[in-house]
């Protein structure tokens, strides 16, 4: 009674301020995903038509290629794997036709646990799938694969919808799974009214997504039903050993709002072995990487080594396609048949020095230092402070590249020497830049050391893993154009063509504004910072014990919004330690500086003076740094 009284007299609930400072780190850092996950999946090489034996024999092979032990230890099986759902307590039946080893009672008891002890046993990790929906891709897209569900429309409904608890519970605990990928055609394809459900006689589901349109896409109801899932995990697997894949390519805003939910998202439809379809889903999360940090990565689908334009004709394409998915912290899962793994192929795999860019412990992602559609550079922190550079030749062009001390952020005056990771040679140093001849569709990968330009510091979009974009300031989620279109692989060139389709577009940027131009104020271009629209809250991690913080902050010279004017915060453990005065759209850039000795972590919000729903200011952190 007096507590009701006491809440009643508490009156409404306020509704948190987004942009008040948290003190807390908000990207989610459960799951077995310190760094991106590596091993094989089943997809790419057998689509539905898996077997046990297929996929023992890439586990087997795992081994003996030596790739387990350089981290390859996930063996994931995909679409293809369910026979039903049981009528009596919804329990999913394995199909004991291609995995015979699930075949443990009579022919209503299966269990995956046989398989998941081999796998164990060979010093493996095992990975399951499942759609959010109640059905699944293959259901939708797949009509001829022979490993479809059967059984009545409920029986055939082997989603999770209704049922994530249950089958989380089965997968990790009775199966003892330990990574589970969720898929979302079940979100999308299955509608009351559609020709599919008819046909088909799928129990229907209203669908919560409309590919590439995201004002009909129900945004908070996907990230809720992927939330659910999430929360699923913790409580089967509360020691945090799991992987959560979230497979919504790239839909439902979900490159903003997968961090803080799963351990990968996908973003962007599925990668194919061509050339520009890698480009198109490289292209997806490249300019992410703002939005990864250790345990959440951006996921621009499996490797396609071995297949199609990067079979063991085309090494030249492979490295580039493992160099590109390298610099990017993409998760590391071969997609090709392992057993028929070519030498050169698996040699281009095992590159140890290429995977330990992947897996270095700075999490930072690669940033674009030169942008075009023909060529690119790209240059990642590592966790030595060091760098890794690939140049990439993304054309059929030759091209003479050029690779600047700037492009590292190292002095132009000393010099920078460069180790090649594929050749393993020392090229000669250089000092202010050097020219590099580079092959079509070649990619040459060096760790670079040199004096950097902070010489006692960094600046933050040095350091993107170390940054979380909490609240980025997109008010209404717009698609991205920025991302290489090519002609699609299933429909060639029936219908319109390749559309943008996914959200994120606005998002903060490393070096960069939010829409992808220079990042400027009152004619001032940074070659370093962070581009954020305002209304927005980054967490920055002082993981070098840095002592101070440093920018020049002011409206950005591309604000789509000329007329807010913007004040710029800087928290630290919570506590406010720096402000500005309002900017307005045309004042330079104004300094702020924070003593953050002894500080965790450092907030920075950029707020309008007055609420500007719909056209938010484009907000520049111009050389955003951390010193000494
Ligand atoms: C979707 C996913 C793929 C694969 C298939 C399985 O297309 O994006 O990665 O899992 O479904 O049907």
């Amino acid at each position: 009674m007096g507590a009701a009284l006491l809440a009643l007299a508490a009156g409404p609930v306020q509704a948190k301020d987004p942009l008040a400072p948290t003190g807390r780190w908000s990207a989610n850092e459960r799951g077995a995903a310190r760094t991106p996950p590596m091993g094989w999946n089943s997809w790419n090489a057998f689509g539905t038509r898996i077997t046990e034996d297929k996929v023992l024999g890439a586990a087997q092979a795992l081994v003996d290629t030596g790739l387990a032990k350089l981290g390859y230890t996930y063996v994931n099986i995909d679409d293809g794997w369910w026979l039903k759902r049981r009528t009596a307590d919804g329990r999913l039946q394995v199909r004991t036709a291609i995995f015979p080893s699930a075949a443990t009672g009579g022919p209503e008891e299966t269990s995956f646990r046989p398989f998941t002890d081999r796998l164990h046993a060979m010093g493996l990790k095992a990975g399951i799938y499942t759609d959010a929906g109640r059905n699944a891709c293959s259901q939708a897209f797949d009509l001829k694969s022979p490993n479809l569900p059967v059984g009545t429309p409920e029986e055939r409904s082997v989603g999770l919808y209704g049922h994530v608890d249950q089958d989380i519970g089965l997968f990790f605990g009775d199966w003892g799974f330990d990574y589970v990928k969720v898929d979302a055609c079940g979100l999308a394809d299955y509608a009351g009214k559609s020709e599919l459900v008819a046909r088909q006689h799928y129990v229907p589901l209203d669908p919560l997504m409309e590919r590439g349109v995201l004002s009909r896409t129900d945004i908070a109801g996907m990230r809720g039903l992927y939330l659910q899932v999430a929360e699923a995990l913790q409580r089967h697997r509360p020691n945090g050993d799991y992987v959560f894949s979230i497979c919504a390519w790239g839909q439902a805003n979900v490159r903003a709002w997968g961090k803080d939910v799963g351990n990968l998202w996908r973003t962007s439809d599925d990668i194919t072995p061509s050339w520009t379809r890698m480009l198109h889903t490289y292209d997806s999360a490249a300019d992410r990487p703002l939005y990864a940090q250790p345990y959440a990565w951006n996921d621009p689908d499996m490797l396609e080594i071995g297949l199609g334009d990067f079979d063991e004709n085309h090494l030249t394409e492979a490295r580039s396609h493992f160099s590109l998915w390298a610099m990017i912290d993409a998760p590391l899962l071969i997609g090709a048949d392992l057993q028929k793994m070519p030498k050169p192929l698996l040699d281009i795999l095992s590159n140890a020095d290429v995977i330990a860019l992947n897996q270095d412990s700075g999490g930072h992602q690669a940033v674009r230092a030169f942008t075009s559609e023909d060529f690119e550079i790209l240059v990642k922190t590592l966790s030595t402070g060091d760098k890794a550079v690939l140049l990439f030749n993304r054309g059929l062009a030759p091209i003479r590249a050029i690779l600047t001390a700037d492009h590292l952020k190292m002095a132009r005056n000393a010099p920078i020497a460069l180790h090649d990771l594929w050749s393993k040679q020392d090229v000669p140093a250089f000092t202010g830049e050097t020219s590099i001849a580079l092959a079509p569709r070649e990619s040459r990968l060096f760790t670079a050391k040199g004096p950097r330009i902070l010489p006692a510091g960094m600046y933050l979009s040095e350091l993107p893993g170390a940054v979380n974009v909490a609240v980025d300031g997109v008010v209404r989620p717009e698609v991205d154009p920025l991302v290489h279109r090519m002609v699609n692989p299933w429909a060639g060139s029936r219908g319109p063509g390749e559309r943008p389709a996914y959200g994120g577009y606005g998002g903060a940027q490393a070096d960069a504004a939010p829409y992808g131009t220079s990042l400027q104020v009152a004619g001032r271009v940074f070659g370093a910072g962070i581009g954020i629209l305002a209304g927005s809250r980054m967490e920055v991690r002082n993981t070098g014990h840095w002592r101070s913080f440093a920018a020049l902050v002011g409206v950005d010279d591309n604000s789509r919004n000329a007329g807010a004017k913007l004040r710029f915060y800087v928290y630290g453990d919570g506590k406010l330690l720096a402000k500005t005065k309002p900017i307005a759209f045309g004042e330079p850039a104004v300094r702020v500086n924070a003593d953050i000795a002894n500080i965790r972590l450092v907030e920075l919000v950029a707020k309008p003076e007055k609420n500007e729903p719909l056209a938010p200011a484009s907000a520049a952190w111009g050389d955003a740094a951390f010193l000494n």
